[in-house]
């Protein structure tokens, strides 16, 4: 890897990962990903913003040695997870004399996650300021933009928003900058689904004072920098504001049939009345898809099989993660089919704790969906129709 000046004196010196296929044992990484660190060159100090994953420590090194780095000052820490905390304890082995900059919390979360001393830090609070020289960093304590320790750091006088995870995206490529917006777009989306989205009512707070900074450049520790903030402060505007889209998402599951045929009946009833539909078969569906659908639906209808006296397992897996991502859908049904009881509604719609949704009624059916189970789908449709017309998205 090598690393690339953004402007005079500011590099990125990260590490770029294209075959890393799984984030935090969970998320799907289709298109692997970046742990972006920079360099900081004042005229009388030299920072390091962030560090990278400890599987690429040697990378970073190599790259600040290559640029003829004798001497770090600072290294703020914006967040203490380990894709960008990890290679801290080589980066103080290397340069002795380097200070960690943080907050207090994220100080506590890296020493019982990193075990450094303590004698290393510097702690800073909210709106502090910290001079290289002729540049200025300034922090902002933002927790919840991934973990309650989280920071942004502002350089003032270049007017970079260094975000961490913030407006980042799981993006491996060789550019420096966003060249296609629009597939950095859908990264950005699916990533604020799967990472940012359970904390959508703290983002959209620090929203505001990001929003109060003159910016150039937002540069992330995934994905390529943003080199028009607007688009990405714009669709974070969006996504954490709280309007839904006339859309129906159907995770399912089938085992001998019966559950697709309702499924595709539902499909079918939905889309003539005009709704949007999204339905996902768990069995080859990338998570990743259905969390990045959650983002802005109206609705959500779990259609499953019941075994033995429950949902399916796949079906409690996607309801469970769909629950802890906390969109901000609006409505909620069960369908599906059974053979011999079992309590599926009820253990689905107890799941549903962490979202607040209107249960519309659901549509159980022993054994294959008759006319009768079909006509219940089409009621079904017009009350989803209903709903979605009162709250004005139709
Ligand atoms: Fe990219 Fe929360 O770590």
């Amino acid at each position: 890897m090598v690393s690339r000046e953004i402007t005079k004196g500011i590099f990125w010196v990260g590490a770029l990962d294209f075959n890393r296929r799984l984030f935090d044992a969970l998320i799907p990484l289709p298109d692997g990903t970046s742990y972006n660190a920079y360099l900081i060159k004042g005229s009388e100090k030299t920072a390091l913003i962030d560090t990278v994953d400890p599987a690429k420590e040697f990378e970073l090194v190599s790259n600040l040695l290559k640029l003829g780095v004798e001497r770090i000052d600072y290294v703020v820490v914006n967040h203490a997870e380990q894709d960008h905390s990890g290679s801290l304890p080589m980066i103080l082995e290397f340069y002795p004399n380097a200070v960690i900059v943080t907050n207090e919390k994220c100080k506590e979360f890296l020493i019982a996650l990193l075990q450094l001393p303590p004698e290393r830090f510097r702690i800073i609070k909210n709106k502090e300021t910290l001079s290289l020289g002729d540049r200025t960093l300034e922090f902002y304590i933002t927790p919840w933009t991934h973990w309650p320790e989280t920071q942004i750091t502002y350089l003032k006088e270049d007017q970079i928003l260094f975000s961490c995870d913030l407006f980042g995206f799981h993006m491996a490529s060789s550019d420096l900058f966003v060249t296609d917006e629009a597939a950095s777009y859908r990264s950005a989306k699916k990533y604020y689904a799967e990472i940012m989205m359970p904390f959508r009512t703290s983002i959209k707070g620090h929203l505001e004072t990001v929003k109060t900074l003159p910016l150039k450049l937002i540069a992330p520790s995934h994905g390529p920098i943003h080199r028009n903030p607007q688009l990405i402060l714009d669709a974070y505007s969006d996504w954490t504001s709280d309007a839904v889209k006339n859309e129906v998402v159907i995770p399912y599951i089938s085992m001998h049939g019966s559950t697709e045929k309702m499924v595709e009946h539902l499909t079918n009833a939905l889309i003539a009345r005009g709704i949007t539909v999204k339905p996902f078969n768990l069995n080859v569906t990338d998570i990743g898809e259905l969390a990045l659908a959650l983002v802005d639906t109206a609705t959500v209808v779990v259609a499953t099989p019941t075994v033995l006296f429950g949902p399916h397992p796949q079906v409690v897996y996607a309801t469970y993660l769909a629950n802890v991502l906390k969109p901000k859908v609006r409505f909620a049904s069960v369908i599906g089919s059974f053979g011999w009881g079992g309590k599926t509604v009820d253990t689905i719609v107890k799941m549903l704790d962490h979202v607040k949704v209107e249960v519309l009624e659901p549509v159980m059916v022993k054994g294959q969906p008759d006319e009768a189970t079909l006509k219940q789908l089409d009621r079904l449709a017009d009350d989803i129709l209903k709903k979605h017309t009162e709250i004005k998205i139709v």
